[in-house]
């Protein structure tokens, strides 16, 4: 069997469980509850990128405020901006709030307060896509993450486009040579529907339970296409400065 090209992470101790990093060119879906750490690992995965690896990377934000974002994300010491100057990380501002979009849809006249426009009429998960091929052919980007695509949900105005949305989304990031990292919100929007877990090539859930026997915060690789990978269910911990860490793969039987 030939080897196939992988994509480390840099996350301690995720890529052991992965059996050497992500496959590359594949488009992994990071899916869990509100506060579980879906926008600190997929930020991880392209800030390490361009930090270790010499890998250029586009973010895009759909649901939070950029600032605040880069802001959050300096506790863990992702220096975003300063990347940005160097030219090795490309923030997509595409935040809106649902309140604003359901306007933008109901009247089809209010104007987005984003850095770029969503035109009446136009696809904009493909426009979104466009953007980040454009984007990630200007600094040679290798690594994408999509924070998150409940909010791109309010974008497809027919729900049975969904699926096919985004396997064409799919297919053009993977065309362009792009290893992605999409978060979904565990509770809302098009996965609830179920349909991503099938389109993506790899899912990991985040959890985290406050009482009974799995009290605390894990993380399972739940798929990963083209790889053998961990099948047990990891604790992780969010350390300061630092990021993500499974933390529990020092006990045997705990990798793969
Ligand atoms: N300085 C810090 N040290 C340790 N943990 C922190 C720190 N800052 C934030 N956290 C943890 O990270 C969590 C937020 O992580 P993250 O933003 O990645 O979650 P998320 O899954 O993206 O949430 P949401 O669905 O709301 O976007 C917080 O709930 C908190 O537990
Ligand atoms: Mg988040």
């Amino acid at each position: 069997m030939t080897e196939i090209e992988r994509c480390p992470s840099g996350i301690p101790g995720l890529d052991k469980l992965l059996n050497g990093g992500f496959p590359r060119g594949r488009t992994i879906l990071v899916s869990g509850n509100c506060g579980t750490g879906k926008t600190i690992l997929a930020t991880q995965f392209v800030y390490n990128g361009a930090a270790k690896y010499g890998e250029p990377g586009i973010i895009v934000i759909l649901e939070q405020d950029p600032n605040e974002f880069k802001k959050d994300m300096g506790v863990f010491n992702f220096d975003i901006q300063e990347f940005e100057k160097e030219g090795k990380l490309i923030v997509v501002n595409a935040s809106l709030s649902s309140i604003e979009l359901q306007d933008f849809f109901n009247t089809r006249e209010a104007v987005p307060k984003s850095s770029f426009s969503l035109l009446p009429g136009e696809d904009k998960l493909d426009k979104i896509t466009d953007i980040i091929i454009k984007a990630a052919e200007k600094i040679g980007a290798k690594r994408v993450s999509i924070d998150s695509i409940a909010a791109l949900d309010f974008m497809l105005e027919d729900k049975t486009k969904v699926r096919k949305t985004l396997l064409n989304m799919n297919y053009r990031l993977k065309k362009a040579g792009l290893t992605t990292i999409i978060v979904a919100d565990a509770t809302r929007g098009v996965s609830t529907q179920g349909i991503e877990e099938f389109i993506m090539d790899g899912v990991i859930t985040l959890h985290y339970e406050t009482t009974g026997a799995d009290i605390g915060r894990h993380m399972v690789i739940g798929k990963m296409r083209s790889t053998a990978h961990s099948e047990n269910i990891h604790t992780i911990r969010f350390v300061k400065g630092k990021g993500i860490e499974i933390t529990d793969l020092d006990e045997p039987g705990m990798g793969i």
